[in-house]
């Protein structure tokens, strides 16, 4: 089944609950309304048995009970829902006095006692009665029942008819607050159509649209600002996958035509066997740079992966450092380069990728380090990690050029670079390995200034087995 329009849902769950609201006061009003009428009816009662039995209790030279009559007569004629029953003591039990509306025999029944007392009934004919009955005494010490009843019926009506009207006017009112919610949620959830406009309009080929979030409400307008977000990465993402293709491809060409060429160029006629062999040889340089490329982007592939992991030894990094210094130290001396290193701390992390990144820093010092000057690597604790650094002397790296630097295929100085057998990749999988050890690597240059790498890895106190995600 399809599942319910959001608005008609809410729409229908705000009515539902104002029903429910509704409901609860209207009840609650009846409730009200029945205790007040209650409460004064006993009043009344309580008051005119007050009344009564000061007319009763008049000492005016011992008159008949029968000549006070006419006093309660027209205290009880003021209201025609009124009825007082008098019954003289027992034995006998006589009915002494009936004034008001008539009242069937029933009304015996009820007692008094000296205290005021009220009792909720029906009478036969179906009325619903409150009678209030004490025992009052009369000046010649007689004691007669004293029974003052009201009948109920116009509180029924009122309450029959609050009912009526309220039963009326609650369908009338839930019609309203259902119709009222489900417009206000539609024009609430107005705004996600623009949400559904741009999705319809994102593509592979077109990431540049976004929502516009100003006029938003506040829930959705950081749900805007993180879709936007996202876009934003994705475009990023497939721009830097369009520009590494177009680098890659353009990396590729040039070995391969100069193969090309050279093979084209030798092949046009009949040549020595030294001619061959010179052209074999610089062939096969070129064949180790593709080589080198693919080997390079393999790596990089790999440690790049989402789900990359390393397994985590203790290293001295003094000693690695050394290592790689020893790899280098033969065309380091042709050039009078001084290689040295100092300090000294260990790390967690894997030995293979640490030396990589190493000689890939160390190959670019020696490499851009005019000859005569020094190479260092320095070892030493730096705002709550490990830090290592590669300097060394040289004509810099401008400004403009040092946040890309870590770019794969990006070289400051494009042409030196390819001459000297550079792929641009080296400082991108310096990078990488940074990232699979938690780590990060920054650069400080300028022109003509002190070149410095700085790996950054963090201090592990326990040696962890799995890479940190
Ligand atoms: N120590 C350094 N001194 C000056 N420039 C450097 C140094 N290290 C790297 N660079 C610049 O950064 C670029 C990228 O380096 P890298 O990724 O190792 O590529 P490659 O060495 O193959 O050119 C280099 O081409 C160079 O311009
Ligand atoms: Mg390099």
């Amino acid at each position: 089944m399809k599942p319910a329009r959001l608005s008609l849902r809410l729409g229908l769950s705000v009515s539902l609950m104002g029903a429910g609201l509704v409901l609860l006061l209207a009840t609650l009003a009846v409730l009200a309304l029945s205790h007040e009428l209650n409460e004064r009816e006993h009043t009344n009662l309580a008051n005119k048995m007050e009344q009564i039995r000061h007319y009763l209790s008049v000492d005016a030279g011992n008159i008949e009970l029968s000549a006070r009559a006419h006093a309660l007569q027209d205290l009880i004629s003021a209201h025609d829902n009124l009825n007082l029953t008098l019954y003289g003591p027992p034995p006998q039990r006589a009915r002494l006095m009936s004034l008001g509306f008539g009242l069937d025999n029933q009304i015996a029944q009820i007692p008094a006692s000296a205290r005021l007392n009220f009792q909720s009934w029906s009478a036969q004919s179906g009325a619903r009665l409150l009678t209030a009955s004490q025992l009052m005494a009369l000046p010649n010490g007689q004691r007669v029942r004293v029974l003052l009843s009201v009948n109920r019926a116009d509180d029924r009506n009122l309450l029959n008819a609050y009912l009526k009207s309220t039963l009326i006017a609650v369908p009338i009112l839930l019609l309203l607050i259902g119709i009222t919610a489900w417009w206000l949620v539609r024009r609430g959830l107005q705004p996600l159509r623009q949400f559904r406009r741009i999705a319809a309009k994102v593509s592979a080929q077109d990431l540049s649209h976004r929502l516009t979030v100003d006029k938003l409400p506040q829930e959705l307008s950081e749900l805007a600002r993180a879709i936007n977000f996202m876009l934003e990465r994705l475009d990023q993402g497939v721009q830097q996958l369009t520009q590494f293709s177009d680098d890659l491809a353009h990396e590729l060409r040039s070995p391969i035509s100069n193969l090309m060429g050279k093979a084209q160029v030798t092949l046009t006629r009949d040549r020595s066997a030294a001619e061959y062999r010179a052209v074999l040889e610089s062939s096969v340089e070129e064949l180790e740079r593709l080589s080198r490329i693919i080997t390079d982007m393999l790596f990089l592939a790999q440690v790049s992966h989402p789900v990359a992991q390393i397994t985590f030894e203790p290293i001295e990094l003094a000693r690695e450092a050394e290592r790689v210094m020893d790899l280098f130290s033969l065309s380091a001396e042709d050039r009078g380069i001084e290689l040295i290193v100092s300090g000294q701390a260990s790390i967690q992390g894997d030995r293979l990728m640490v030396q990589r990144a190493l000689s890939n820093l160390v190959s670019n010092a020696i490499r851009h380090s005019p000859d005569g000057e020094q190479v260092r690597i320095s070892i030493a604790p730096r705002k709550g990690m490990l830090g290592l650094e590669v300097s060394n002397r040289g004509k810099g790296i401008a400004g403009e050029h040092l946040p890309q630097v870590f770019e794969r295929f990006y070289r400051a100085d494009n042409s030196r670079s390819r001459l000297e057998g550079g792929t641009g990749l080296g400082l991108a999988i310096v990078r990488s390995i940074m990232d699979l050890h938690g780590g990060t690597v920054e650069v400080s240059s300028g022109e003509n200034e002190l070149t410095v790498f700085r790996l950054m890895f963090a201090v592990r106190l326990f040696a962890d087995k799995s890479a940190p995600t």
